[in-house]
């Protein structure tokens, strides 16, 4: 019989786990308190990691609507979208129809958060379902071209496809290689997929361009919105010509993990494409769909965003511009392009890592993101201003980065490459 002993040697879990442990990996910050532009965590932390950064689930109107629709609809629902009359409430179906309208699009439909939409569509979208004889439909045939960058979620929905065979990618946002890479496709179902604005580095993509290469084509797009939905778009915000291209995509994704500082996700598109995704996904048809509050706080935070004050989007990202200044005039290395996601760059992965411990130790949370998530070393420190920062915060954060770079020398040769995105190993 294997000892215990053996049988632990055999996994190697444990060498492992003290690997990590080295990287400080094994210490999440856990709140007692909401998560905000601070936390309280043993003591009060400032907080530049928060993906929440418009900080609207603590207004007391958004959770006062969050509140009722768990008095009207409960906490839960009773199964999946198609355990018929216990997967959906109205919450549900009046956010989609918001999230539809929004978008221009004639249909939604939504998943218990960003990620499972995307696996959800890329397993719809590569196999074949057989509900009874003539409710059939098949795409085993169909072909992905993801860019390079795109996300874990996406490359990991996709992963039982074979590389160079139904599964192809272009170089991060070039256009004229999604061009070459589609005219090798000819003839074949083809789905591009590409992100609108890329989390690491803040990227946007060209999605004017990009449409227009996949029509050329007649390839399917997808384009993962997670980040600008909500926020970019209308003409006068930043990446606004970027945005017109959106509403040519065949789908859009979007999150509400994001500026809507909830949970949940959602695909919209042509009233008969969502409804093969409602019922080929299956992480629409096999798990539990969003909390019957949330999707009534979606509703009114989509409306909050899109009507009753949009002005909360504009003084942020004005407080963004201002933000990047300080780190700019500071002379810390940030990201080229212009959004909320700001990041700096390390470059070595301990250091990045060693950077996050210690702006901890000094009281600000600042995450540190690297190999996979980044290429090999070229690890950044990941910020997220929030809506609710004093100057008071991003002071006391830049006097500590600029201290800590006496420590790490971070960012100073000239020769290292710009971090590049992506959640893909390469
Ligand atoms: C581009 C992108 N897609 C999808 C997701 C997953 O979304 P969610 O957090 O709603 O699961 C994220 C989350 O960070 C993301 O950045």
């Amino acid at each position: 019989m294997t000892s215990p002993q053996l049988t632990q040697n055999k996994w190697d879990f444990s060498s492992f786990a003290q690997s990590v442990r080295s990287l400080g990996l094994d210490e999440p910050s856990i709140a007692d308190s909401p998560v905000g532009p601070t936390i309280v965590s043993r003591q009060e932390i400032t907080n530049f990691a928060a993906v929440n950064f418009l900080n609207l689930h603590n207004r007391p109107d958004v959770m006062q609507a969050f509140c009722t629709g768990a008095q009207r609809y409960g906490l839960a629902i009773g199964g999946s979208r198609f355990t018929a009359g216990q997967g959906l409430t109205y919450a549900h179906q009046e956010m989609e129809r918001g999230i539809a309208a929004l978008a221009g699009r004639q249909r939604a439909v939504s998943f218990a958060s960003g990620l499972l939409a995307n696996i959800g569509f890329c397993h719809a979208m590569t196999h074949s379902l057989s509900v009874t004889k003539g409710v059939e439909i098949d795409n085993t045939d169909v072909v992905f071209v993801l860019d390079r960058d795109s996300h874990w979620s996406l490359w990991k929905g996709l992963e039982h496809l074979t590389y160079g065979d139904r599964l192809f990618s272009f170089k991060h946002n070039n256009c004229a290689d999604l061009d070459r890479v589609l005219s090798d496709l000819s003839g074949k179902r083809v789905v591009v997929v590409f992100e609108s604005v890329y989390s690491v580095d803040g990227s946007v993509a060209p999605m004017n361009q990009l449409i227009d290469v996949c029509e050329r084509h007649g390839a399917m797009s997808y384009v993962d919105d997670a980040n600008g939905w909500l926020v970019y778009g209308p003409s006068h915000r930043p990446f606004a010509f970027e945005y017109t291209g959106l509403k040519r995509a065949t789908f859009v994704m979007v999150s509400m993990k994001k500026a809507v500082g909830l949970e949940g996700g959602a695909i919209v598109g042509s009233d008969d494409d969502i409804l093969m995704l409602e019922t080929h996904s299956g992480t629409a048809a096999f798990t539990a769909a969003m909390l019957p509050p949330a999707a009534a706080a979606t509703s009114y935070i989509m409306k909050l965003l899109t009507v009753d004050e949009p002005e909360i989007v504009d003084t942020y990202l004005s407080k963004v511009v201002d933000f990047r200044k300080k780190l700019i005039d500071a002379g810390l290395p940030i990201n080229d392009t212009p959004t909320f996601f700001t990041s700096i760059q390390v470059g070595d992965e301990r250091t990045s890592m060693a950077l996050r411990r210690a702006c901890f130790a000094r009281g600000y949370q600042v995450p540190s993101f690297s190999y996979p998530v980044t290429r090999r070393n070229q690890a950044v420190l990941r910020l997220i201003l929030n809506n609710g920062h004093t100057d008071e915060h991003i002071d006391g954060l830049i006097e500590t980065l600029t201290d800590l770079r006496r420590v790490y020398p971070f960012g100073t040769d000239p020769t290292t490459p710009a971090p590049a995105v992506g959640t893909r190993p390469r």
